[in-house]
């Protein structure tokens, strides 16, 4: 899909030159627009928050939204109108939508809705479906108008955002024969090549071995496919703020390895990288922006496949740490990689820690699609990525640590076990875990195993959702910030 234009235009909303208006109505407040008025009067456009009507004027055709009340309109609102209108103007033909954006500070949240919902993957359909609302010559500019408010930057922040989400996506939608550790090395080097404040360097099977990360090799070594260690370096300008890690889970197919899982979901698998998807494409983003501040990223890369050569149930390995690790169960993959990279960004001198991955199935069950699960082991910290969360409608619901679920990771033969024995707080089970390598260090772990895909959400619909990346632009904003 080629990247669609957004530019903002200020002047009469009426003026534009594309095919498309979209008018948002606002409960009890007369709409300027002669055509729109008549429709709104004659009860055919509603007011009622996502209620959608068409209508025709100057040779050009309006879709009227409903906004509901003015003073309840926020960005998570306005990202979802965004949405369904722009979903019924590629269902009616359209090729350029001009908004006529109704509130300024809603102005980005509208470029991010219609963007992530015109977000297709079609690169290996062979031809158009007959049934898809989209098509190859589907809408291709978009134009933000006000006129009375300059909205250009605004609207290039937020086309930033979008874009990068929408790569994180289609990382994510790649299938691990395409998506393959090596290939998310490539793009993060291509990052760097496009960024001079972002430097990559990748580790490789023996260098990640020689660093003594005895848990990312147990879980690579059943693959003939090269894991990679991928660091990415950020320094932007007037180093503020506290050097943040964001580690990101990146298996790029996850059979669960000798505690092979069964085949009939299995498939949603080559997903279990989106937590380092969501990593990489937030840096190009927040290098785009020039964000102030230090951040290194750290994605451990490896498929976690059962083979001649894979890690056993029982098999005793040690992390980077020093911490030894009984591995019981193959397929509790996501904590051993993730705890040898926590590990390194400690090591890199990260003074706040997020990690991001799709670890638990139980988080499916707890939290569905909506929330994704928060830990932490720093209620000032938790506070700071709760509230980014929340101004970006990417939620997140904080789960408790506690010292009797840190006692049931303990092994038997070994420091720790790295899945419970008991089907007893799977989730937390999986962030005490994680708490082990973070030296103490402020660090909120999300758990995206319910959000990375299929949420149902109106902007992102089925398939990768690219959740996280634009949290972490927030986030990055707001630690620089010093918020
Ligand atoms: N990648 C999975 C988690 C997952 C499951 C994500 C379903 C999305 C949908 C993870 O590696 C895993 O297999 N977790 C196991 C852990 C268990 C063996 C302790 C789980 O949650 O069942
Ligand atoms: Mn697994
Ligand atoms: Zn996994």
């Amino acid at each position: 899909m080629a990247p669609i234009g957004a530019s903002a235009r200020r002047g009469a909303p009426r003026d534009t030159e594309a095919d498309t208006r979209v008018v948002g109505l606002f409960e009890g407040e007369a709409p300027d627009d002669d055509e729109v008025r008549a429709l709104a009067d004659s009860g055919e456009a509603k007011a009622g928050f996502k209620k959608l009507a068409v209508t025709h004027a100057d040779g050009k055709r309006v879709v009227v939204v409903g906004l509901g009340k003015r003073d309840e309109l926020d960005s998570e609102k306005a990202r979802v109108a965004a949405a369904v209108a722009a979903g019924r103007a590629s269902e009616i033909g359209s090729h350029s939508l001009s908004w006529a954006v109704p509130a300024e500070a809603v102005a980005g949240a509208l470029v991010e809705g219609t963007l992530l919902k015109l977000y297709r993957f079609d690169r290996f359909k062979s031809k158009e479906d007959d049934d898809s609302d989209s098509s190859e010559d589907g809408i291709a500019t978009l134009e933000f108008a006000s006129p009375d408010v300059d909205l250009e930057s605004a609207v290039n922040e937020a086309r930033v955002r979008a874009e990068a989400q929408n790569r994180a996506r289609d990382l994510q939608n790649l299938p691990s024969n395409v998506a393959t550790p090596q290939f998310l090395a490539e793009r993060a080097r291509e990052l760097a090549v496009g960024h001079g404040s972002l430097e990559c360097e990748i580790f490789g099977r023996d260098a990640i071995r020689g660093m003594g990360m005895g848990a990312f090799s147990a879980v690579a070594q059943g693959t003939y496919a090269e894991p990679q260690l991928i660091v990415l370096r950020y320094g932007g300008a007037g180093d503020s703020g506290p050097h943040l890690g964001l580690v990101g889970k990146a298996v790029t197919f996850d059979t669960g390895g000798i505690s092979i899982k069964p085949s009939a979901k299995m498939h949603e698998m080559k997903f279990d990288m989106s937590g380092g998807a969501a990593v990489i494409e937030a840096l190009d983003a927040i290098a785009t922006l020039d964000v102030p501040g230090r951040i290194t990223a750290v994605v451990p890369a490896t498929e976690n496949m059962p083979s001649g050569r894979s890690v056993k149930p029982g098999d005793i390995v040690t992390a980077m740490n020093g911490t030894t690790i009984e591995v019981n169960n193959t397929d509790a993959e996501g904590r051993l990689i993730l705890a040898d990279a926590l590990c390194y960004a400690v090591d890199q001198g990260a003074e706040r820690l997020v990690d991001i991955a799709t670890l638990t199935g139980a988080i499916v069950v707890a939290l569905g699609s909506t929330y994704c699960g928060l830990f932490s082991n720093d209620d000032d910290w938790y506070a700071q990525v709760d509230a980014a969360c929340s101004a970006t409608g990417e939620l997140g619901w904080r789960l408790p640590l506690h010292p009797e679920y840190f006692e049931l990771t303990k092994g038997q033969y070994a420091d720790l076990t790295n899945a419970a024995e008991q089907r007893k707080a799977m989730s937390i089970y999986a962030a005490e875990f994680l708490r082990q390598f973070v030296d103490d260090r402020p660090w909120v772990h999300m758990d995206i195993a319910g959000t990375g895909w299929s949420t149902g959400k109106p902007y992102v619909g089925s398939g990768a959702s690219g959740f996280g990346v634009r949290t972490f632009v927030e986030l990055a904003e707001r630690v620089a910030g010093g918020g």
